[in-house]
């Protein structure tokens, strides 16, 4: 592992990194949220009005992280989120991340999106876990079409996401002109050339072996319809998805199904009805909806509704150990990452995503024992003092300013 990678003490020196090798409209694409970017900022915000209560003279000597989901044991309570970037951060990005995550004992979750085909991961990703994300196209006949292809592909859970009815209003990447497949425009190709390193280790390689990227796992009957349109500007996104859909899915997977992008307890219950074997509570990493409530803040509801039924999971703001060990305490089995793997993809490939996920273990670790908690199981929201932040559902919520009744005495009156 090189030194720019070593000397990455945590997750936003991975960013610093990453930010001065992409291009800007690429860098932007993976790091920004939409609109005034308010969703995304709240996601970070949220962690720090819950703090640590933690317990003393415990002996935490033999702490695990271990985490079993879905039947499956896996070395630490991370995932990776799907993204469909990595192949636009590093050459093969796709594959170096897939390749860093089965090193480190957690699942992979590969996007729709993805500049590398479903099949060509499943075999060059060094014998991990993989899931796969599925958007829905308006015709359903071509997402069933990739469905089965996941399945013989091997890929052990679908995570179907809910949250992308439309597009986010990312302005930022109208100004900067990114697109896939890449579109020459005056600012794009000066924006490349400033950054000569991806354009001669990324986008220079594909040309000379595959071609420019594009999306691979598309079905043939769109792959070459698609026409450069801003990232994340899909016209193959579906506004008329219903929980219908989800039961079809459900008869037609026989793994494990996920319902991504759960915000509502009741939209939990439903996922549940329908046979999903889990929920992710998340808003797609502030990229979507601007103005909508962080994962923390949805979890205790959703928990409190299906977690005794399914498994919840969580994803969107997550960059330190301790941000992930809050969550698990309120209740979410493991959580997902995005923008921090690909900053280490970005950063260095394989080395880069390992450093990431590196970072992410020693931190969970040192919180574990600086809390006094032996595994993963044992964390509960007694772990957290948050008086201004629901932890737990249906909990009274003390505002400054504000008394709480103390219920008990109020009912001897
Ligand atoms: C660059 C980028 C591309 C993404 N593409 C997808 C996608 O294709 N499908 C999907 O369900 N989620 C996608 N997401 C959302 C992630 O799966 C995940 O919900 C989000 O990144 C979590 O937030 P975080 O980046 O703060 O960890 C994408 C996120 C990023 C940053």
């Amino acid at each position: 592992m090189t030194d720019h990678i070593l000397n990455a003490y945590n997750i936003a020196d991975l960013r610093e990194i990453a930010r001065k090798r992409l291009p800007r409209g690429l860098f932007e694409f993976v790091d920004r949220g939409t609109e005034d970017e308010v969703s995304l900022r709240n996601n970070r915000d949220v962690f720090q009005r819950i703090r640590f209560k933690p317990r003393t003279l415990v002996d935490v000597s033999g702490r695990s992280q271990e985490v079993t989901l879905f039947g499956k044991q896996h070395k630490m309570p991370l995932i990776i989120a799907p993204t469909g970037t990595a192949g636009l951060c590093w050459y093969r990005g796709e594959i170096e991340l897939a390749r860093a995550t089965a090193k480190a004992g957690i699942p992979f979750a590969l996007a729709t999106g993805s500049m590398t085909s479903m099949e060509e991961i499943a075999e060059k990703s060094g014998g991990g876990e993989l899931w796969f994300q599925l958007y829905m196209w308006p015709d359903r006949n071509l997402s069933h079409k990739v469905v089965e292809r996941a399945r013989a592909a091997g890929y052990k859970a679908l995570l179907v996401t809910v949250d992308g009815a439309t597009s986010g209003n990312r302005e930022y990447n109208l100004r900067n002109g990114f697109t896939i497949p890449f579109s020459f425009t005056r600012r794009n190709v000066t924006d490349v050339l400033m950054h000569p390193r991806w354009l001669a280790g990324v986008l220079a390689r594909y040309v000379l072996t595959t071609g420019m990227p594009r999306y691979e796992n598309y079905p043939s009957e769109i792959k070459h319809r698609i026409t450069a349109r801003p990232m994340g500007r899909s016209m193959m996104r579906n506004d008329s998805l219903t929980w219908e859909d989800l039961r079809v899915l459900r008869k037609r997977w026989p793994h494990t199904l996920l319902v991504k992008g759960i915000l509502h307890p009741q939209d939990a219950i439903n996922a549940a009805d329908c046979g999903a074997d889990g929920v992710i509570v998340s808003n797609h990493g502030g990229r979507n909806l601007d103005g909508i409530i962080s994962p923390l803040e949805a979890l205790p509801e959703v928990v409190e509704a299906v977690g005794k039924r399914i498994t919840v999971l969580a994803d969107s703001g997550f960059r330190r150990g301790t941000d992930v060990v809050k969550a698990l305490a309120m209740g979410a089995k493991a959580v997902l990452v995005g923008r921090s793997t690909l900053y280490g993809v970005a950063a260095g490939g394989e080395a880069g995503a390992a450093r990431a996920l590196t970072l992410f273990r020693e931190e969970i670790d040192r919180v574990m024992a600086l809390i006094g908690c032996r595994s993963i199981a044992e964390l509960n929201p007694d772990y957290l003092h948050a008086p201004d932040f629901p932890v737990r559902a249906g909990e009274p919520v003390a505002r400054p300013g504000l008394k709480l009744l103390d219920t008990a005495k109020a009912a001897e009156r």
